[in-house]
């Protein structure tokens, strides 16, 4: 079995906030599981298979605006850099940075943030051909894990937080704004914060993107469901539940459902909860924001950022800022 699969259990404290959030969720109409519970082993690989689909297109269009601006991003900020990932996935991004940085021959430290193991684990094997850079994974929240770089912090050189993949839009617009202003209030004056955002676009290619006709985003969606029964001895019946993606065009943002096929019944052992399900009833599982350009700028002004610089894949429609502290 190949390592990343056959990761150890997760530790009993995790299983255990997992138990309590599914039992407090699940209770609220409509019923919710927080989406950063999509990235467990499992969830971590398949979120990696949608990265390279064609019809997810973010991945490579943010791969793009990095080859063309990654020099110019890190021109400004004052060696030694300290870069620092939040949700760095595979860790093919900060490389991107990292080879930036290897060019001039200019030492760096790495820290990677992720809640997946296998994120960590992929993303500490794809910098490793770098010589000069130092890495240290976190296995934390966002939040959780910029406090703890943060009050490691030393030296003069400067911070660049990179915020990819529209991570940000996982976030809802008041929490964005106060997860941003966390950001801003980490840093300090000459360090920059590098935001990749998805911006809106035609219905047919924002739903094609998170419904895709191979459905690996319909297994990465069932796989919350597997996971509460492997973790919390659940009885999902997968074959119960359908996925589905929505463009909630008065709120921007596409949802991603589980949608109950029939009235049914869940039990939840370890969450010491049964959950009732009527027929369409659906578990809300992820909200992915869209954005147009000058609202991301205006985000980050409102954390109390200057906007530097903003790159647009126009194809595809996404949107990279840099934005400074000052
Ligand atoms: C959509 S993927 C994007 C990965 C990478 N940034 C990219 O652009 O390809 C989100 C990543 O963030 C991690 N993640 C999601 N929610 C998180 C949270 N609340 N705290 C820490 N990591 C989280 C996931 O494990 C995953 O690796």
């Amino acid at each position: 079995m190949s390592p990343i699969l056959g990761a150890a259990s997760p530790p009993d404290a995790l299983v255990r906030d997992f138990a309590n959030d599914v039992r407090r969720d699940l209770a609220l109409t409509p019923k919710q599981i927080q989406s950063k519970y999509l990235y467990d082993a499992l969830g971590s690989c398949l979120f990696e298979a949608i990265s390279r689909l064609p019809w997810y297109r973010i991945t490579r269009a943010e791969g793009k605006l990095l080859g063309r601006c990654s020099q110019d991003v890190v021109a400004s900020l004052a060696d030694p850099l300290t870069l620092i990932e939040l949700g760095c996935g595979s860790g093919e991004k900060v490389a991107m940075l990292a080879e930036a940085l290897s060019r001039r021959r200019r030492p760096a430290s790495v820290h990677l943030i992720d809640i997946s193991p296998t994120a960590l684990e992929l993303s500490e094997r794809t910098l490793g051909r770098f010589e000069h850079v130092s890495v240290v994974g976190h296995r934390a929240t966002y939040e959780e894990g910029l406090r703890r770089v943060a009050g490691q912090r030393s030296g003069n050189g400067a911070v660049l937080v990179l915020f990819l993949g529209s991570n940000i839009g996982n976030f809802d617009p008041p929490a964005a704004h106060e997860f941003l202003s966390e950001i801003r209030g980490s840093l300090r004056p000459g360090d920059g914060l590098l935001l990749g955002a998805d911006l809106v676009k035609p219905e047919p290619a924002l739903l094609a993107a998170y419904d895709d006709p191979l459905g690996v985003t319909a297994a990465f969606n069932k796989n919350l469901l597997a996971r509460m029964n492997r973790e919390l001895a659940a009885d999902f019946d997968l074959a119960a539940f359908a996925h589905r993606a929505v463009w909630n065009r008065e709120h921007s943002r596409v949802e991603m459902h589980l949608v109950s096929r029939r009235a049914q019944q869940v039990t939840i052992p370890k969450a010491d909860c049964t959950v009732r399900f009527d027929a369409e009833e659906f578990i809300w599982t992820e909200n992915s924001y869209k954005y147009a350009p000058e609202q991301i700028v205006a985000m980050g002004v409102a954390a109390g950022f200057r906007a530097r610089q903003q790159w647009i894949e126009p194809d595809a429609r996404f949107a990279l800022t840099l934005f400074v502290a000052e």
